[in-house]
């Protein structure tokens, strides 16, 4: 267990209405480590992509980490940082004519996804100041750059190499400064991806630099990162000198939304009533995937719920690792959401009772912001922070 978790699970044992549950609570400090400790480990600049977590009270509160920048992927976060001084990258290929409005008036750098959104921005060439534009690439010019360039699935993310160039000459033509250009090979690919993506970028630098025959400045390798990066069978070392290589000129930055946020959020619901049904139990909770989809993993063809731990009504904080097999069929964990995939939960060796409080690591990403709550007008969850 982390220290941060000790912590935590401490103080809810010494005072288990210290939060209103169902609530995500978010470590400050383990945020701000992270970040910190990620953007070492790249030795570059680092983006925070604040669709893993939009929790503002968090964001304000560790705004100082976000040097860098912060990466914005609607016009609701926008305005939600709307006042924010840092540096703002805005990404989405969904993006339309008032998000970009609204980020070239707040002074945000555009990320293009597709030549229909470089003909918006050309719009306002003139009338506006604009920042150097990045383009963004699909993934699948990485490969036409360097072959070996590990396959990935097909997505419809930023553009191929054809309409990349003919994105440049829109640029010339428009007088559309170019800054460089963003690629992301998806969630969780930074150690399979990360030194071929290095080897096809210094090849698209070069040809970027060619067909608009200026230097660019900067280029975004993306990330894909998840909670434990730490533990990747990865050099770190190895990377951060290969990526000397590239021109000196050049500015390379990462991105990461989950590296960051993941493990330094917690969900914490309620134990409300226990029942058995033909020998399973369930522990009906005060919240599931109303306030946390993704725990109840729907997305996953093979589900294997997450085992919280559980911190007893009685006062005994209990580890339901499996271990102590008290119980040899896990007891369910179950939301209000009145669905039969609303089970978000696992716990084997003790039968959770009523009133116990389940607290679940690694929920600081998607979590809360990744969630469909308006059904059955179901209470939000509440976010609260910690140090
Ligand atoms: C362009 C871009 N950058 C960053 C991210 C964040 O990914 P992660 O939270 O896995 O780091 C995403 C995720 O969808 C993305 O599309």
């Amino acid at each position: 267990m982390s220290e941060t978790t000790e912590k935590l699970v401490a103080c809810l044992t010494q005072d288990r209405k210290k939060y209103t549950t169902p609530c995500f609570v978010y470590s400050v400090s383990q945020f701000e480590r992270n970040y910190r400790d990620l953007k070492k480990a790249l030795g570059t600049p680092l983006i925070y992509s604040m669709k893993s977590n939009s929790c503002l009270d968090l964001i304000v509160r560790c705004g100082h980490v976000f040097e860098d920048g912060i990466e914005i992927a609607s016009i609701g976060e926008l305005n939600s940082l709307a006042s924010g001084d840092g540096p703002r990258f805005i990404n989405n290929p969904s993006a339309d004519k008032n998000f970009i409005r609204a980020a070239i008036a707040s002074k945000c750098t555009v990320v293009i996804d597709n030549l229909a959104q470089l003909d918006l921005v050309a719009e306002f060439v003139g009338k506006r100041p604009i920042r150097p534009i990045m383009l963004r690439l699909n993934h699948d010019v990485l490969s036409e750059f360097s072959p070996q360039s590990a396959r990935i699935k097909a997505n419809h993310f930023g553009m191929d190499w054809q309409d990349a160039k003919k994105a440049l000459e829109v640029c010339q033509a428009s007088d559309i400064q170019v800054a460089g250009f963003h690629v992301f090979k998806g969630s969780q690919s930074f150690p399979t991806c990360a030194m071929d993506t290095l080897a096809a970028s210094k090849q698209i630098i070069a040809a970027f630099e060619q067909l608009l025959a200026y230097p660019i400045s900067k280029v975004n390798l993306g990330g894909g990162f998840d909670s434990s990066w730490r533990e990747y069978d990865f050099d770190f070392e190895q990377y951060r000198s290969a990526l000397n290589e590239l021109p000196e000129h050049i500015q390379v930055m990462h991105e990461s939304g989950r590296g960051i946020a993941a493990s330094a959020g917690y969900y914490l619901t309620q134990v409300r009533y226990v029942k058995s049904v033909n020998e399973q139990h369930y522990a009906i909770c005060d919240g599931g995937m109303a306030q946390n989809f993704l725990l109840a993993k729907t997305e996953t063809p093979f589900r294997r719920y997450e085992i919280p731990t559980l911190i007893s009504a009685l006062g005994e904080e209990s580890k339901s690792d499996g271990s102590e097999n008290a119980q040899d069929t896990p007891c369910l964990l179950v939301g209000t959401s009145c669905n039969k995939d609303d089970v978000f939960g696992s716990v084997k060796g003790q039968l959770p009772q009523p009133g116990d409080l389940a607290l679940f690591k690694n929920c600081g990403a998607y979590h809360a912001s990744y969630t469909v709550s308006p059904f059955l007008t179901l209470p939000p969850a509440q976010a609260y922070l910690m140090e």
